[in-house]
This record gives C-alpha cells, structure tokens and sequence, in this order.
C-alpha cells in the first residue's frame, strides 16, 4: 500500500455524524417511490447504502477506484442490500448511461473532479425530466480568504467558490436550487483532519528513519494545520436542485 493510501485508508468513512447531513438533504426532497439513484465517486459507498436505506430505492455507485466498489459491495452484502446495489468502475468523464436513467444523481465531495459547470451539464441528462440533483463540495464559507488559503485550495479545488457563486451558476444549467446548508464550522476537523493528525502522529513512529514517508506525512499535518488556523473560512455546503424543463 502506497504511503498516501495508508495515511487516508478509512479517514473518508462517513461516520454517523456526516450521514446526519446526507439525510437533512436527502430529506428536503419530495417523497419519491422507489427512486432510482445514481451516487457519483461513490468511493466506499456509505453514502450510497444511506440512500438506499432512506429512499427504498435502487442505486448505482460509480467510481474509478477498484478496492473501494468491493469495499461497497461487501458493506451493502453484509447489509442485505446488494440486490438493490449496483457497482459501475468508470470515469465520470465517461458516462454513458441513457438519458434520463435516474430520478437522483447524489455527488458528495465528488463533483469538483469534473469541475461544478461541466458537472451539472453532463449529469442533467442522466436525470428524468424534474427529477434531482444533490452535490455537496467544499466553499469558502466567506468571501475573499487569505491568499496562503486561497493559493493551497486552488491547487485541489481549482473551482472552491462561496455559496452565493454557486448558487449563481445552478439556474444557467438547467436546475433550480430547492435549498441549501452548510454543516457547522468544527464539522471538517471532528470527521476528517483530527482523524488525520492522529493517523499521521501514529505512522511517524512506523516510518521514522523514511525520508520518502516522512515528506508525505509532514505535508499531510501542514494541510491539517492550515485548515485548523483557518477553520473559518473553508468548508463544504450542500446544493439540493431540481431539473428544470
Ligand atoms: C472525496 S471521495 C468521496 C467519496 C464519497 N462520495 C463520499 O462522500 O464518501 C472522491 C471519490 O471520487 C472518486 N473519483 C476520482 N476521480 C474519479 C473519476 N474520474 N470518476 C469517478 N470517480 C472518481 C475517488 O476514487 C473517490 O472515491
């Protein structure tokens, strides 16, 4: 296992604190019968099995990472749910999936891979006619950051913006946004860069004496340090949008 894997293996679960969010937005969509969902960079799918579960629907979870979909698919065994589960292994730059296939296409943390814009183009016509759009991506929770914040985002998030310029894009690409919410300030740090700094601190007395490894977990606890200094002024938001005709 290579010595990014490590450090993150496990650190994307999504604890029962994260899936409170999923269901908030999962919740303010009209009631659907047995909808047909389609979970993008699904990664191991706890998001997916969650949507599986709330909706008594059918998903389908699409990612390029091989190891995560078995993950999937022994979770939502073990879950009995793999009859309404499906793994697809392939790009979202090369979906082709008919038209109009989902009655939900659900994006968490998955969307800025293709990019907001290009994303909600290529999705709207997976999505029945009204059917539904939710993303959650990380924003600026405030407008014009420190540029040393700005200038390391940029590089992984090249479109993190605020909520109102996301909000602004939504109705050029054919949705409307039903609602929206930020989960609070201290959510990052308690599901994922605390985990992170533990994890790291754990595995320098493993690789103490590996240059290589060391490097990678310095650079690993300087991201955990900016966003714990800046806490304010990063985090993620939910868009819940509905097709419009
Ligand atoms: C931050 S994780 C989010 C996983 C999951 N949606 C969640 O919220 O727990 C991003 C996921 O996107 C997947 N991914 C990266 N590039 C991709 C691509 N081109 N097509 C599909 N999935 C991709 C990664 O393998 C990873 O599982």
């Amino acid at each position: 296992m290579s010595i990014h894997k490590e450090i993150h293996a496990g650190l994307m679960r999504a604890s029962e604190k994260r899936l409170e969010h999923t269901r908030r937005a999962f919740r303010m969509l009209p009631p659907i019968r047995e909808p047909r969902i389609l979970d993008l960079g699904c990664g191991t799918g706890d998001v997916t099995i969650e949507l599986v579960k709330l909706s008594c629907g059918r998903a389908t979870g699409l990612d390029i990472d091989e190891s995560a979909l078995a993950e999937l698919e022994r979770n939502a065994r073990a879950a009995g749910l793999m009859g309404r589960i499906e793994t697809v292994n392939r790009s979202m730059f090369e979906i082709d999936f008919v038209d109009e296939t989902f009655d939900i296409v659900w994006a968490e943390g998955a969307i800025h891979i293709i990019g907001f814009e290009r994303g909600l183009d290529e999705i709207r016509r997976l999505i029945r006619p009204r059917g539904f759009l939710v993303v959650h991506e990380m924003l600026w929770l405030r407008p014009n950051p420190p540029s040393e914040i700005r200038s390391g985002w940029h590089g992984v998030y090249p479109g993190i913006r605020t909520a109102p310029e996301y909000l602004a894009e939504i109705p050029k690409h054919g949705y409307e946004t039903i609602e929206h919410f930020t989960p609070p300030e201290d959510f990052w740090w308690d599901e994922y860069y605390g985990p992170l700094v533990e994890r790291v601190r754990s595995l320098r007395t493993k690789y103490a004496g590996d240059a290589a490894a060391l490097a990678a977990l310095d650079r690993e606890e300087r991201e955990a340090e900016l966003y714990r200094r800046n806490a304010r002024w990063y985090g993620s938001g939910f868009f819940v949008m509905r097709r419009t005709d």
